[in-house]
Formats: C-alpha cells, structure tokens, sequence
C-alpha cells in the first residue's frame, strides 16, 4: 500500500494545458503540413490518453490512431526495463509516427518506445509530451514537442496517476508525502 500523500498547489491548470496543447497542435500542423503520408498517433496508455484526445482534435492532416502500454521495472541500477503490456495493431510502416507520452522522466520508456516503433519502418518517428522532468533523465531523448518543462516533483492528473488514482483531475499537481507538506 502506498504512501499518503496529500496535493500541493496546482502546477498547471487546466486553462494552462488546453492554451498549451492548442500551440503544439499549431506546431505539429504546419511541421507536417507538406506531407502526403498519414499521421500515426501512437499513444502510451494509460497516462497520455487525456492529453492525446485534446490534441488530437486540433489537428488537421489525416491522422490514425493506436495505443500501447509499457511498463518499466526499476533494478537498484540504472538500467531500467521496459516491457510491452500491448503493443499497436495497426501497421504504420511508411507513415509518420507521433509517440504522445505523458511524462519523459528518466527517459527509459520513450526511448525504448521509439525503438520499438522504428523496427516497424515508419518513414519517421516523434516523440510528443506534455510533461518533460529533466532532471531525472538516465537515458537521452530527444523530444521534438514539449509541453511543459517541470522541475524534480511528483505530479498528478490529467492522465498521471498515483497508484492508478488522481487522473481524472482536470489540474495537473504536485504531489507529496502527507507529513512533508509545511
Ligand atoms: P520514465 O521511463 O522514467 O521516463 O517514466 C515514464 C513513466 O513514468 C510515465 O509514463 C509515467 O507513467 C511515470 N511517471 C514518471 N514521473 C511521474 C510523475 O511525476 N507522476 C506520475 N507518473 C510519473
Ligand atoms: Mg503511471
């Protein structure tokens, strides 16, 4: 059973995210506006799919769209295991792909996601997060549309979880342990 925690100040509201996702679907519109080829969203469950959704309304070119779920074991060391729970369905060879990620943290999943999705030879592959937590980076990632860029804190909502809780939150928080708070 985990830790209590209780939520501090709201890092970014809600306002803040759609204002946000609306200037990276801009972004992701004209960056493939002269591209015949379609636009494969891949999203990472569980945590992107809100995030996902609201962009994904906003943009213009043909897209198709599919989910997969990894998770990530942590050893003692820093070479952290990722494991596929599902993979796409969907072929996405010779397409554009955008890998829509929730959260780049040490960095392990995305860049192990973005291998992934290579060998099924897309003509490319872009990694797109709401939330970028350098501080923590094991593994280098190179993330072509961030979101926002926090600092070293555990946050939760809208679509991040703690424990599989908090993420229908409209706001993103920061999350501490209950006696940590002043
Ligand atoms: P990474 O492999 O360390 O980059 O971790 C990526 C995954 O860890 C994300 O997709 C999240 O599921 C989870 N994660 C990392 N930091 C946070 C956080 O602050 N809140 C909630 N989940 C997090
Ligand atoms: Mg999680």
């Amino acid at each position: 059973m985990g830790m209590p925690i209780e939520l501090a100040h709201p890092l970014v509201t809600a306002d803040q995210i759609q204002a946000r996702v609306r200037e990276l679907a801009e972004e992701i519109n004209r960056d493939y506006a002269d591209t015949q080829r379609p636009l494969s969203v891949i999203v990472v469950l569980k945590g992107a799919a809100f995030f996902a959704v609201d962009l994904l309304k906003l943009l213009t070119m043909p897209t198709q769209l599919d989910f997969l779920r990894a998770s990530s074991y942590r050893g003692t060391d820093t070479t952290g295991e990722v494991h596929l729970v599902s993979d796409i369905t969907m072929p996405i060879g010779g397409t554009d792909v955008l890998l829509v990620e929730d959260i780049v943290d040490t960095g392990l999943t995305a860049a192990w996601l973005a291998r992934h999705l290579a060998g099924n030879r897309p003509a490319s592959v872009r990694l797109c997060t709401l939330l970028d937590k350098p501080a923590r980076r094991l593994m280098p990632v190179t993330i072509e549309y961030t979101g926002f860029v926090i600092p070293d804190e555990f946050v939760l909502g809208y679509g991040l979880d703690y424990e599989e809780g908090y993420r229908n939150l409209p706001h993103i928080y920061v999350a501490r342990a209950k006696n940590e708070l002043t």
